[in-house]
């Protein structure tokens, strides 16, 4: 079908042969869809979102990327390298990894200008992505002297200045201020107004309902143990407690002690 964005058939993947990060992945994504990727630490979320970027290939299994096999012979094409690349943007967990220019504006320019983008674009998304993050006092920074949420604006930042057509990001809102998540929360709803494909990794339940459509739950053994429209797998306490997603949290109030599971961020009422 040609809506289809990505299709994953069987994956599996171990780090060195040794160390399984994904068992029998299955997963159909489909364009302008909105998908999270849910789960406790070490259960394969950001490793499979680095398998949809192309950055490492499945021991076992297929994935389908815009209709072609995404392999290494695939992206050792410049040609196909490129187009990849132009549709498709990964936000990486550690912006560490991402930032390696001199200084902030150079990082966040580098993606377009490697793409080939004209000047008048790469200063019409320079301006837009410094908008919406609010990191234009940044731009003459050298990156790795930045705080942590920083760093993370910028990474950030230089994925959207392409503009890709799918955006991954993987735990975009860690380490954020509340206003700076809802300027991410509103760039994803807004995104899909657009057409756009995004899947998000994250830990971030509150926000799950409003940037997904669809939401996988990864177990512990490294398979989706569930998957299903957001609402569904949110009102679900006992798995997310299963799953380390929610805690039983111990209170003392009006003089008497009770427990009962809690979102991190939801206000008890009694
Ligand atoms: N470079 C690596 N070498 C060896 N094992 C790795 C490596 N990266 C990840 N792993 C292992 O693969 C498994 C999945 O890791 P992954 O980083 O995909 O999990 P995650 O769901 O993103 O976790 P988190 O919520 O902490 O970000 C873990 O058991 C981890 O220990
Ligand atoms: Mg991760």
């Amino acid at each position: 079908m040609n809506d289809r964005i990505f299709k994953l058939t069987d994956v599996q993947y171990s780090y060195l042969g040794k160390y399984p990060a994904l068992r029998d992945i299955n997963m159909t994504i489909r364009k302008g869809e909105q998908v999270a990727l849910i789960g406790s630490n070490g259960t394969g979320k950001s490793t499979l979102l680095h398998i949809l970027d192309g950055l490492i290939f499945p021991d076992r299994g297929e994935v389908i990327a815009l209709g072609q096999t995404l392999n290494e012979d695939y992206l050792s094409d410049e040609k196909n390298a490129h187009l990849f690349r132009s549709k498709v943007g990964l936000v990486f967990q550690n912006a560490d990894i991402q930032l390696f220019c001199p200084s902030v504006k150079e990082d966040i320019v580098f993606g377009p200008l490697q793409l080939g983008f004209n000047d008048k674009i790469i200063a019409d998304r320079l301006a837009q992505v410094l908008e919406i993050l609010e990191i234009g006092h940044l731009l003459e920074r050298i990156p790795h002297q930045l705080s942590i949420g920083e760093k993370r604006k910028v990474a950030i930042a230089s994925v959207l200045a392409i503009d890709p057509e799918i955006i991954i990001f993987d735990e975009p809102t860690a380490g954020l201020d509340p206003l700076t998540v809802r300027h991410i929360v509103d760039f994803i709803v807004k995104a899909k107004q657009k057409g756009k494909t995004i899947i998000t990794a994250t830990h971030d339940l509150h926000i799950v309902g409003e940037i997904a459509d669809t939401v996988y739950l990864f177990g512990k053994d490294k398979r989706i143990i569930k998957q299903g429209p957001a609402e569904k797998i949110l009102e679900d306490k006992i798995l997310l407690q299963e799953n380390n997603l929610i805690h039983i949290h111990g209170h003392s109030h009006t003089g008497f002690t009770h427990a009962h599971p809690h979102l991190p961020t939801e206000k008890h009422s009694n």
